[in-house]
Order: structure tokens, then C-alpha cells, then sequence
């Protein structure tokens, strides 16, 4: 008989069906074996609350303890981290999946006034920016993880609140003032505005651009300027980071060919997190690289960007982003949650699969800061070669 057990009355000896509760561990947990106490140990430290178990081949579950007995698994847990944030990770990014959703719809209704060529309400987007900034503050990978993954149809809304999520932590890291931090929230979340009026197959392309097209979609940042500036009430440096977020540091970009400091910094942060959100993005000309491998390549791109810029975007982000699929000393794979406190090479990761017996392991979760961890990162691993068909829904769904 299939039956659900809370963790704390897992005991060795019970058959593990498989996990209960929102179960979205399963895609790398074998199914069916008998428990031992440090897979129990193992499951509990990983977040799992509940598990199936099967009493038809292993031991069932024993009568409530008295409720004078003290909880015998309570007892053997690590005592509460001293600094407890209001929301944890986990529920953060369940705030987070609210904001998108709603912010993806907010975004496509003004871009569909744009295309309509009526006035674009700016008054819509500061509390998207605000709810946005709040969850940034809170847990700055949250919102950055559900935001990177979209499907290639709704890459332009996305993209936009992606970019204004980007937009908040860099503007807070570069210790820009509140002000300046909603602001550039804001312009994050415009810069693109005037795809909205490119033609729709060209955006849509799922393949390379010709000449003619590429010169229509570079008008983009001009007719996206223009609709802001007539909208009204858009701060200046929102109506800089349209028209030039596409400028290069070299001077080799468009439409003003800019170069250097002529750039306001604004646009220079746009320009860094407009990149780095497109490629680790599926888009309809192009299927997403790494987390990690992006900033890599972005680093090797010179004259794109403003180098103090970029340096403080990856502190922002991390050396080891969200998503990012890294090699533990341990030859175990494991997929970066959450960053550090202290250490960018720190980050909290989960640990999924031992790279040496090419086998999955049970999922769990390790505070590489924590001093009793006893692991760390030995290397990024590339995600190509080892073509796990589901690493995003690893840290997706914490
Ligand atoms: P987007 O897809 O949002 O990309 C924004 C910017 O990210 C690009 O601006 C470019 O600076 C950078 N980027 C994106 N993918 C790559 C890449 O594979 N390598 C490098 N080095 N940089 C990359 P860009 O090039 O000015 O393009 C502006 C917009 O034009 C793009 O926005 C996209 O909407 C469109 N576009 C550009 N190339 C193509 C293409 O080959 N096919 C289609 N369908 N659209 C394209
Ligand atoms: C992103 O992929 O958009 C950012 C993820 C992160 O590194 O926090
Ligand atoms: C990489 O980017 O190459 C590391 C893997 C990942 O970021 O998902
Ligand atoms: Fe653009």
C-alpha cells in the first residue's frame, strides 16, 4: 500500500516509493528502493518534507509518538541560521513567478498600445518596478532565475522584465542611489519598447537577417526613444538607454556610433544586461548558451563593453550565475541555486548526478560557504557534453 510520510517519521527499513509533496525532484531520483538512515538524512537535508512509501516491501509507519516525546529527527537538525530573511529562497521564487507573470502582461499591453500608436502609459510601469526591485532586494537570485527561462515566443515581453530585474541589482551594486536604482529599473524594462512597431516576421526570423532586415530592426532603439519621449513623465536617462543601448565602449555601435564616456552609464548598463539576457535567452534565430559560458564569451567580446561595467555586473550576478552548471571537488555535477553571502566562488548549489560513475545521486542541497561543508568548485562543466535534458528544472522548481 502506497502511503505519504512527513519526514520525521521516515524511518530505515521503509520501502522509498518515491517523493511526495510537489515531487519535482523526481526527474533524477531512481524509483523503489529500502531506506537507510543516511539517505533519510540525505532527503530531509535536500528540503524534502514527505515522501510515498510503499508498505507492501518495506516496514509501514509506527503509531503517532506520544505527544510528550520529544521529535526524534527535530532534534537532529542544525540548529536555525542566526540571520533569518523574512521570505526563503523558496518562497521568493514563488513571489517571483507572481511578478513575471503579471509584469509579462503589463509589458505586452504596452507594447501593444505602442503598436497600436497610442500613448504609452508610464505610470503603468513603476509598480512593476517597485514590486520587482523589493524582490530583488530580498533575494536577487529569484526573480533573475525564473526570468531567464522563456520560450521563444514570449522572449520580447520577458526579456524586458529580465532586463529590469538585471537593470536593479547592477544599478544597487554600482551603489547608485534608490532613485536611480527604480529608475533604472524602468529603463530596463523599456529599452526595447520599439520592437514593438518592427515587423513582426522579422522579429519572429527563425533564422538570420538579411541586410535590409537587419537595417530595419537597428531602427529600433530610435522609434522606441520617439514613442517614450512623446509618452511624457519618462526619466531622461529611461529615454537614454532606449536610444543607446545598443552603442558599443569602441564606438562601433548604433545609432549614434557613440563611443567611451559619450555613452551615458545608464546606456552602458543597458547595454551589458541587454546581452547577457539575450544569450542565456531561447530566441526565435537562436537557442540560449549557459549562464556562465555568457559572461565568459562577454568578456572576450572587447570594445562591446564598458569593462568597469561588466566587472560589476558578474560581482552582481556572480562568477558562478544561477543555472550554472558546475564540477564539485567531490567529481559530483551540481547546478548553482542560490550566491553566497561572503564569497562569489561560494555560491549554494545542488548537487545531482556523480560525474566519475556517470550515475544520478540524490538531490541534495550544499552551502558551499558553510564551514562544515567540506566541498567546493573545481570548474564550470559544460552543459553540452553531458546534454541533461532537464538542469533548469532542477533550480526552477526549489
Ligand atoms: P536581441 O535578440 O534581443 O539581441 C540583443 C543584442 O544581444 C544584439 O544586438 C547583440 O548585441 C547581442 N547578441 C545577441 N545574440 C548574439 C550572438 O549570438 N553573438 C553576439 N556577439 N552578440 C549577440 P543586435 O545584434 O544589434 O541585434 C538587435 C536585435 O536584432 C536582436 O535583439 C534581434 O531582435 C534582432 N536580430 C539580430 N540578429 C538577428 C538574427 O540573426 N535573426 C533574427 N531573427 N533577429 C536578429
Ligand atoms: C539571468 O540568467 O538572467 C541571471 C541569473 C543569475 O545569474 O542570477
Ligand atoms: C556554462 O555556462 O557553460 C556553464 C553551464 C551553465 O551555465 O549552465
Ligand atoms: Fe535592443
Amino acid at each position: 500500500m502506497l502511503k505519504p510520510v512527513p519526514i520525521a517519521r521516515v524511518r530505515p527499513g521503509m520501502w522509498f516509493h518515491r517523493l511526495g509533496g510537489s515531487g519535482y525532484h523526481h526527474a533524477f531520483v531512481k524509483r523503489g528502493f529500502l531506506l537507510e538512515e543516511r539517505d533519510i538524512a540525505a532527503l530531509a537535508e535536500g528540503g524534502v518534507d514527505e515522501l510515498i512509501i510503499d508498505t507492501a516491501q518495506g516496514l509501514d509507519v509506527e503509531a503517532e509518538p506520544p505527544a510528550a516525546a520529544a521529535p526524534p529527527a527535530a532534534a537532529a537538525r542544525p540548529p536555525a541560521a542566526p540571520l533569518q530573511p523574512r521570505y526563503t529562497i523558496d518562497e521568493e521564487m514563488q513571489n517571483a513567478r507572481h511578478i513575471c507573470l503579471d509584469a509579462k502582461s503589463k509589458v505586452m499591453a504596452l507594447f501593444n498600445d505602442a503598436r497600436l500608436g497610442r500613448a504609452v502609459q508610464f505610470d503603468s510601469v513603476l509598480p512593476m518596478v517597485d514590486a520587482i526591485n523589493a524582490s530583488v532586494g530580498r533575494h536577487p537570485d529569484a526573480l533573475l532565475s525564473v526570468a531567464r527561462l522563456k520560450s521563444h515566443d514570449e522572449y520580447t515581453y520577458l526579456h524586458s522584465v529580465a532586463v529590469c530585474a538585471l537593470m536593479v541589482a547592477l544599478a544597487r551594486r554600482l551603489g547608485l542611489s534608490e532613485s536611480e536604482v527604480r529608475d533604472a529599473g524602468a529603463a530596463g524594462m523599456l529599452h526595447d519598447l520599439g520592437k514593438a512597431v518592427m515587423p513582426i516576421d522579422v522579429l519572429n526570423k527563425p533564422g538570420a537577417l538579411t541586410d535590409d532586415e537587419f537595417r530595419v530592426m537597428k531602427s529600433h532603439p530610435e522609434r522606441g526613444f520617439a514613442m517614450l519621449k512623446a509618452a511624457g513623465g519618462v526619466p531622461d536617462c529611461a529615454l537614454d538607454v532606449a536610444l543607446h543601448h545598443h552603442e558599443k565602449f569602441d564606438g562601433t555601435g548604433y545609432p549614434h556610433k557613440l563611443e567611451g564616456d559619450a555613452i551615458p552609464l545608464m546606456s552602458r548598463m543597458g547595454a551589458v544586461c541587454d546581452v547577457y539576457d539575450a544569450i542565456t535567452s531561447n530566441r526565435p534565430y537562436k537557442k540560449a548558451w549557459g549562464p556562465a559560458e555568457s559572461l565568459q564569451r562577454m568578456v572576450g567580446w572587447k570594445g562591446h563593453f564598458d569593462d568597469l561595467v561588466l566587472k560589476a555586473f558578474i560581482r552582481s550576478i556572480g562568477i558562478y550565475p544561477v543555472g550554472a552548471l558546475v564540477r564539485l571537488e567531490s567529481e559530483r555535477l551540481a547546478v548553482v541555486l542560490e550566491q553566497g553571502e561572503g564569497s562569489l566562488l561560494a555560491p549554494r548549489v545542488r548537487v545531482f548526478f556523480n560525474a566519475r560513475k556517470r550515475e544520478p545521486v540524490f538531490i541534495k542541497d550544499l552551502d558551499l560557504a558553510a564551514s562544515d561543508c567540506g566541498d567546493r568548485i573545481v570548474g564550470l562543466e559544460s552543459p553540452d557534453k553531458w546534454n541533461f535534458p532537464s538542469l533548469d528544472k532542477l533550480w526552477l522548481a526549489q
